[in-house]
């Protein structure tokens, strides 16, 4: 009887429901993400897709209840399909809620800008900036502080990424300089790669990772005179060769998913609406399968500030028929596109591709199985210990030794027993650097804090003397005056100069996006300071916070020990003091050239034969202050004559350069052997005098010795010819090994290449 009432309801279960509302495909996990897409695609009205296409900033302050009611009726109406900045759990949820009274229950997908931790967010973990991870030559750190993010992200119900940051930085008047990852695109290619890939673990699928952006597209560093927004007037060669490079290897290795438009122009056609680059290469050639979202309000701008368009519509018209998919940000863009595809303007196909990978990446993410985030996840992930612990791994590992004089450094305690730290960067929250909204006190460590508790490990005393703290402005005199005093009871003096990091600190910020300058000198009455406090006869270490490289000649050639610590993060202070302290042996590398002076602006390494020609400027030789790919060390290595396995190539062929280095100091060390090569002769084309294929971080124990190797592929030797035809060209090239891009800092090896041939591109 039992195995009858059993089998009847196994039937009664089999049989279709009827009445019951059947579930939808789209809302089917165990379907594929693709039969997903093209069932919700197929259910959705014209104003739900271009809903889709649109993006609110939901950044809300306490005292805003307008906004927030503004941006919970768009989201319940289906007006938007993306918030970014929504700072907590809970507000999260209120919009995923909201979100979840529409029709079709499309979750939204939460954007932050996560340029070096999701220091946007009150009482996160901040880490050092990105050029300081690009200073560290070694793309796991950064690999493992975007997966640590990616936790925290998810933690605070945010999904997406808008970094990293692949611009080249090209010029030292531009404020951006301290998110990217420098001016190489070998550096920035694969720093960038890691951070996508460690954000999103392959193609971001799973509820524990985060969907990576690209940007700024393209060539945001490279605009005329460092003015963030101008443009550039760049050839399709040097677009191909150097600034793409990173796009191309994201798309290639990474699984690049989104693409953030730039502010900038190129050859004056506005980035957002330059359909060349973002349809024909990006997605035709280079296979590109994600969707682009534009810079904020650049789309309105395409009418205000470019005039390339009559009106909005027009300029919205114009960006999405190029390629973009989604609008940063806020009212006016709903109606206008849902007229202009009526009107026939916008194709639907057009709305459909991009609607299809906005919702690619919300079905990738889980979103549409769990819209809402625990709201007491954040307490266990956020700042836990491991993160703390890599901010500060990663912050050691970045700082770079420009200057040390007299056996200055490390910090002897048997000399020095007190030490007066001062300077406008010494005691405040600048060493976090943009992209950082307030972070409560207790979780930053000055550099006077993070030296007052190393050095008192090493029994030394350390008093904090206050300049003031505004370099706009100006330090004050009489405080000056006082701190030169002061000087003479102290064996040693630090010295905290730089920039003014801080983002929301508008009045007295000098770095950072939309902050250009005109010169890259110590702003206000810093170097006064500094050479008044070397005038008083005691040595000076002065240590740079900041993120354009500074270019002060008198303090490098003055001064007893020079740090370039650029904005380390939250244990920043602690970082430099044990780097001051000989804790830490300093192995960083420069990832941009440091001027002499404004005027050589734009030289950097890699620069084509015919600039470094002649003699230089009336002033100065064209030679920088520091080479890029420079920093010293405390201990010594060698590195030996390269040996090449192959020294003639034919058709296809690879070969390995080795070299052995070796430590020949006595304390353990970082070396960071490069390698870059040289194309002899190139057919009517000028080529650079070096270009950086290779590059390994090395530790060494006192009198150790490793060997490295660096393939030599195709790929690293071809280039764009006449006709631009990506190829191998027969003839010699100088494969250059060394601790530097400076000449005096290789030694070279010849190779040979038989006959020319396409290379794959
Ligand atoms: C920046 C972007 C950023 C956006 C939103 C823009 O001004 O260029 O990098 O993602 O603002 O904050």
């Amino acid at each position: 009887m039992k195995k009858i009432l059993t089998l009847l309801l196994l039937v009664a279960c089999s049989l279709p429901s009827w009445g019951a509302p059947k579930t939808p495909l789209y809302k089917d996990p165990s379907q594929p993400v693709e039969k997903r897409v093209a069932d919700l695609l197929s259910r959705m009205t014209l104003e739900e897709k271009i809903g889709q296409m649109n993006q609110y900033v939901a950044y809300i302050n306490e005292d805003a209840p307008e906004r927030k009611a503004v941006i919970l009726d768009v989201a319940a109406k289906g007006h938007i399909g993306s918030v970014f900045q929504a700072n907590t759990p809970e507000w999260a949820n209120e919009l995923q809620k909201a979100a979840m009274k529409t029709r079709l229950q499309i979750p939204i997908l939460v954007g932050a800008d996560a340029v070096h931790g999701a220091a946007m967010i009150w009482g996160t973990t901040v880490y050092p900036m990105p050029i300081n991870f690009a200073s560290t030559w070694n793309p796991e750190y950064i690999r493992k502080m975007a997966r640590q993010t990616a936790l925290e992200l998810r933690s605070l119900g945010s999904h997406w990424s808008f970094f990293p940051n692949m611009d080249l930085a090209r010029d030292p008047r531009w404020g951006r300089i301290g998110e990217t990852f420098g001016e190489d695109p070998l550096l920035v290619s694969d720093m960038g790669c890691a951070m996508i890939d460690g954000y999103q673990l392959g193609d971001f699928t799973g509820t524990d990772r985060v969907v990576a952006c690209a940007n700024h597209f393209v060539a945001g560093g490279s605009a005329i005179n460092g003015i963030n927004f101008w443009g550039s007037d760049i050839g399709e060669r040097t677009l191909r060769s150097t600034y793409l490079k990173p796009y191309y290897d994201a798309v290639k290795k990474a699984n690049l998913f989104t693409i953030m438009g730039s502010h900038n122009t190129i050859n004056d056609i506005p980035c957002h609406i330059n359909k060349w680059l973002m349809t024909d290469i990006m997605r035709d050639e280079y296979g590109f399968k994600g969707f682009y979202v534009s810079d904020f309000t650049d789309l309105e701008r395409l009418h205000e500030t470019y005039m390339v368009a009559r009106d909005h519509q027009e300029g919205y018209t114009l960006a999405i028929n190029a390629g973009m998919d989604m609008h940063m940000q806020g009212p006016g863009f709903y109606e206008p596109v849902i007229e202009a595809v009526k009107k026939g303007i916008i194709p639907m196909e057009r709305v459909d591709e991009a609607v299809s990978r906005i919702l690619e990446a919300k079905f990738r993410l889980g979103l549409f199985e769990q819209p809402l985030v625990d709201e007491e996840l954040h307490k266990r992930v956020v700042r836990q210990k491991a993160h703390g612990e890599h901010a500060l791994e990663a912050a050691r590992n970045s700082i770079v030794l420009l200057e040390n004089r007299n056996q200055t450094l490390p910090l002897q305690p048997e000399k020095i027993k007190k030490i007066l730290v001062t300077g406008p960067n010494a005691n405040n929250k600048t060493i976090l650097g943009d992209w950082t909204n307030p972070q409560p006190d207790e979780n930053i460590t000055t550099i006077a804090e993070g030296l007052t508790s190393v050095a008192a490990e090493h029994g030394v005393q350390v008093d904090y003397f206050n300049v003031g703290e505004n370099i706009r402005k100006g330090l004050e005199a009489e405080k000056i005056k006082e701190a030169i005093q002061k000087a003479a009871d102290y064996d040693l003096i630090v010295l905290a100069l730089g920039e003014g990091t801080i983002r929301y600190d508008k009045p007295s910020r000098t770095d950072g996006e939309n902050t250009d300058r005109t010169d890259i000198n110590l702003l206000g009455n810093q170097l006064e300071l500094a050479q008044q406090m070397k005038a008083t006869g005691k040595p000076v270490v002065v240590v740079y916070i900041n993120m354009r490289p500074i270019s002060e000649p008198w303090v490098s050639a003055n001064v007893d020990a020079l740090l370039e610590a650029w904005c380390p993060g939250q244990a920043g202070g602690t970082a430099v003091a044990e780097v001051l302290f000989g804790e830490v042996n300093p192995g960083a590398k420069l990832p941009v050239t440091i001027l002499q002076s404004v005027g050589q602006a734009r030289l950097y390494y890699s620069m084509l034969p015919n600039a470094p020609f002649r003699n230089g400027y009336v002033e100065m030789k064209r030679t920088p202050l520091y080479p890029f790919g420079y920093g010293k060390s405390y201990t010594t290595f060698e590195i030996s004559e390269p040996r090449i396995a192959k020294s003639v190539l034919g058709r296809e062929e690879a070969t390995t350069v080795t070299v052995t280095v070796t430590n020949t100091g006595d304390r353990k060390g970082d070396e960071v052997v490069q390698m870059y090569i040289r194309d002899d002769y190139s057919y009517g084309v000028v080529r650079p005098i070096k270009e950086l294929k290779g590059y390994q971080r090395v530790s060494l124990e006192p009198k150790e010795s490793k060997e490295v190797s660096f393939d030599i592929t195709p790929e690293m030797l071809a280039y764009y010819d006449l006709d631009m035809n990506f190829k191998v060209e027969e003839g010699t090239f100088k494969i250059m090994v060394g601790n530097s891009s400076a000449d005096k800092d290789q030694k070279t090896v010849a190779l040979k290449v038989t006959e020319s041939y396409p290379v794959a591109r």
